[in-house]
């Protein structure tokens, strides 16, 4: 099957141009201006006043988010479709420790019963630890055959088995090493944040708003100044998740300046959203914006969007968590510290993020690209195959129109969550259409592909944080 795309403007990070692009099969075939004649194609689509944009790469996701903390599978890969209606074509999910079960085992049961016949994009995974049994350490040395080329670790979270401890850190920034894997870090200090959040629950000071108020800045600073140390005493390259201030991007500019290979991302509700949310009155509105780190002040937000433009970040993830407000935020109605972290946003990372960013003057159409699509690729090690408009890629496209005017509505792009923290903000451009491997996924912004058309992607070792992204 032939699919061509005729007459849209071609968008990628480097480049602007009008053109087409012949698809076959799953893979471009070819890319130009006027490259062959519409007999061609078994499949026309006319992209004429349209963008055409390489798929959307999320590398911060957490679909089927609760499983390793019971029974409950909230908001799995049958969601995926959201992500897919909103633009994003492959997302590199984490993958918990689900009981009992080490990082491997894990990995495969995520591939071959949660997102099986379920999953609407494709994806690649994040080791993630979530139970220091000893065993996961030499499981490290087996990711190159699996195809993981991260893992995930959590400074904060102590009390909880998400903690990981600065000894099992550094052993896995050694293991790490050894395979060419990248270590992405939750980094806050966990131990002064159980101290700030014991002090608020002593003055009952119990409401969502003192989240933010017991997870200051400096909390993530420090995290990341440790992270960032011993990371450069190892050598490991190492990737900060879900940057949120100033300070802790002072932290990562001051490690780089000392020559330790530490980069990082941010994510659209940190670009987007100030921690204010936080002091509405009714509970379930303040809860669906507990997330960690905190959300922070508009200074913060300024010098998020000055650090993706200067390179200190390279990507924006949407750190998607799909947690109601209905039932499971409830279990911190009467205590902040009891509601689980988390807010869905996989399908708003494109069109917020055209919003605020492009439109609202802040970065380029190519830094646009490069942020949400190329440079998450190549960190993840899935570049070219992802994240590209090349001969060879992928036919991963996103058909983008640019004069859509309009407002974020849950009902046009349900989560699988009864929220959408961007419910009722005005969005400029629109995802028309999206193809999956050559396969129309999405049209006129309606899902139109089958669950189950998305396939595991394994990622190469020694990414883009070893080669320089
Ligand atoms: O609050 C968040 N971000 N929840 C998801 C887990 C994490 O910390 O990334
Ligand atoms: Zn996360």
């Amino acid at each position: 099957m032939k699919t061509l795309i005729k007459n849209g403007t071609i968008i990628t990070d480097r480049n602007e141009f009008q053109g087409d692009i012949l698809i076959e099969g799953e893979k471009i075939a070819a890319i130009g201006r006027s490259i062959c004649d519409e007999k061609e194609g078994d499949r026309v689509i006319d992209a004429g006043g349209k963008l055409v944009m390489p798929g959307g790469v999320d590398q911060h996701t957490h679909f089927s988010a609760l499983c390793n903390v019971g029974d409950k599978d909230t908001a799995g890969y049958e969601t995926t479709d959201s992500a897919i209606v909103g633009g994003t074509t492959t997302i590199v999910d984490f993958a918990p420790q689900d009981p009992g079960r080490g990082l491997l085992d894990s990995i495969d049961y995520r591939i071959n019963v949660r997102a099986k016949d379920k999953a609407c994009v494709d994806f690649s995974l994040h080791a993630m630890v979530t139970d220091l049994m000893d065993s996961i350490f030499d499981e490290i040395d087996l990711f190159p055959e699996k195809g993981i080329s991260n893992i995930k670790i959590f400074m904060a979270y102590n009390g909880s088995p998400l903690h990981v401890d600065d000894g099992s850190y550094y052993r896995i920034l050694e293991n790490a090493k050894k395979v060419g894997a990248t270590v992405f870090v939750h980094a806050e200090n966990g131990e002064i944040l159980d101290f700030l959040r014991r002090e608020c629950v002593k003055k009952g000071q119990l409401t969502p708003k003192y989240h933010y108020v017991s997870r200051p800045p400096f909390t993530e600073a420090e995290g990341v100044r440790r992270a960032a140390y011993l990371a450069g005493k190892v050598g490991t390259p190492l990737y900060v998740a879900h940057v949120t201030c100033r300070e802790a991007l002072d932290e990562i500019k001051e490690a780089r300046g000392k020559g330790i290979n530490v980069n990082g991302e941010t994510c659209t509700h940190y670009l987007t959203t100030t921690k204010e949310v936080l002091d509405h009155p009714d509970f379930n509105e303040a809860a669906k914006f507990v997330c960690s780190p905190a959300l922070r002040d508009q200074e913060d937000i300024e010098a998020l969007w000055e650090a993706l433009n200067n390179g200190l970040l390279t990507g924006i993830s949407s750190d998607h968590c799909g947690i109601d407000v209905a039932e499971l935020k409830q279990a911190g109605r009467d205590d902040f510290t009891q509601i689980p972290n988390g807010a869905p946003g996989a399908g708003d990372r494109f069109s917020m993020i055209w919003t605020y960013g492009v439109e609202g003057g802040r970065i380029s159409r190519q830094k646009f690209v490069e942020l949400i699509s190329t440079k998450p690729a190549k960190i993840n090690g899935i570049f070219p195959q992802k994240g590209a408009l090349e001969v060879g890629s992928d036919a991963d496209i996103v058909i983008f129109d640019p004069s859509w005017e309009g407002t974020v509505r849950l009902a046009d792009n349900p989560n699988g969550v009864d929220y959408n923290i961007y419910e009722g903000r005005k969005q400029t451009g629109k995802v028309e259409t999206v193809l999956l491997r050559g396969n129309v996924a999405v049209e006129g912004g309606k899902f139109v592909g089958n669950h189950g058309m998305g396939r595991f992607v394994p990622a190469k070792m020694y990414a883009g944080c070893y080669s320089g992204i």
